[in-house]
């Protein structure tokens, strides 16, 4: 088979720790419909993709199995609505049985598939999709936000916070975003009305004080759910969203919750349907072409440093890097 034929790809053999990951050569995948044979040019590393690798979160794989959920990239090949040389991305590969995004070429579902708004960077796309779409998800399908509601953000620094705290504004929410002081100036450029302290013990009474008509939606990115603590600052029909803490088991203050019509509204990205994942898209890609949508960018790597890159993103090496992990092929 000649260099043509063949591309690099970042792939494992079975479910372990970042060690496993292997750089190896694979035919270019089979493009024709429905899949669209793309180019890459950006990937990115999120929490998601280790907990794919280390099977921590379970979907069936295709042995060998090339990491990686989001991309973006240009159409190799025509196909219905895309053109070759256009610039696209896509944020669900690499689960469910689909091959994952970590290679010189996908050949992407064109289901799955979305232009990138011209004038757009691709790095800052690649970054913000993941975080991006889980935003869009829990905002708007999930809590069901309103023009005016008080949306408060803890972990808002990350990568999910930033996102959920751009998202959360240009819907027109009042944003009190929760994180480490560091973070502060960061959150206040994504447009927090508010920031405090998320390692402050006395952060929920200043939260009280900041929402003293209660909390709308109460979005915790950190996974520590201090539910006795947080659901007695929702308003009344406030909703309060689980997407983080695979192993929190917090105490719940049931009258708390039922006497304020309030709710918990659990979900995963990996379990939202094509159509979801497309409207998702379309807002993105809205908010991307109005500049309203911007990730940090802490680190930038070679595809054949992807076992790194999860390294990294697991924290397994010193100095993790604010901001998200983008990989270049
Ligand atoms: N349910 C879903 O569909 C879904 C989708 C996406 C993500 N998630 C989950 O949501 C959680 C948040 O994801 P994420 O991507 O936002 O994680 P993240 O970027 O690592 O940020 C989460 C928090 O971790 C801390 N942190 C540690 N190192 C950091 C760094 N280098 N850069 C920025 N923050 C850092 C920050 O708080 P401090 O440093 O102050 O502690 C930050 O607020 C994770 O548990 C992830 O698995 C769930």
């Amino acid at each position: 088979m000649s260099d043509r034929e063949t591309m690099t790809a970042a792939y494992i053999t079975r479910p372990g720790p970042a060690d496993e990951i292997r750089i190896g050569r694979f035919p270019v995948p089979e493009s024709g419909p429905p899949a669209v044979l793309v180019k890459v040019r950006a990937l990115a590393v999120n929490h998601v993709d280790t907990f794919v690798r280390s099977g921590a979160y379970r979907t069936r794989l295709p042995y060998p199995f090339v990491i990686g959920r989001d991309l973006v990239g240009a159409v190799v090949t025509a196909a219905p609505g895309f053109a070759p040389g256009d610039t696209v991305w896509c944020d669900s590969l690499g689960y469910d049985g689909r091959q994952g995004s970590f290679s010189e070429y996908a050949a992407v579902p064109a289901d799955r598939l979305y232009p990138l708004p011209g004038g757009v960077d691709p790095e800052n796309a690649v970054a913000s999709l993941h975080t991006a779409a889980t935003a869009h998800i829990g905002l708007f399908r999930e809590a069901g936000l309103r023009i005016g509601e008080t949306v408060v953000v803890t972990g808002a620094g990350g990568g999910v916070g930033t996102a959920t705290v751009q998202l959360a504004v240009a819907a027109g929410a009042r944003v009190v975003a929760a994180t480490r002081p560091d973070d502060f100036d960061w959150c206040r450029r994504c447009g927090a009305d508010e920031v405090v302290d998320h390692h402050d013990p006395d952060v929920y009474a200043e939260i009280a004080e900041l929402a003293p008509g209660g909390v709308d939606v109460f979005w915790d990115n950190t996974g520590r759910h201090h539910l006795e603590r947080t659901v007695p600052l929702l308003a009344r029909g406030g909703r309060m969203i689980i997407m983080a803490g695979l192993g929190a088991a917090p105490v719940l203050p049931v009258g708390q919750l039922y006497t304020r019509d309030a709710s918990l509204r659990g979900f995963v990205i990996s379990n939202a349907t094509v159509d979801e994942l497309a409207a998702a898209a379309t807002a993105i890609n809205h908010l991307l072409a109005r500049g309203a949508l911007v990730s940090r960018i802490g680190t930038r790597l070679p595809l054949t440093e992807a076992a790194r890159s999860h390294r990294l993103q697991e924290g397994a090496e010193p100095h993790r890097p604010r901001g998200r992990v983008v990989v270049l092929p």
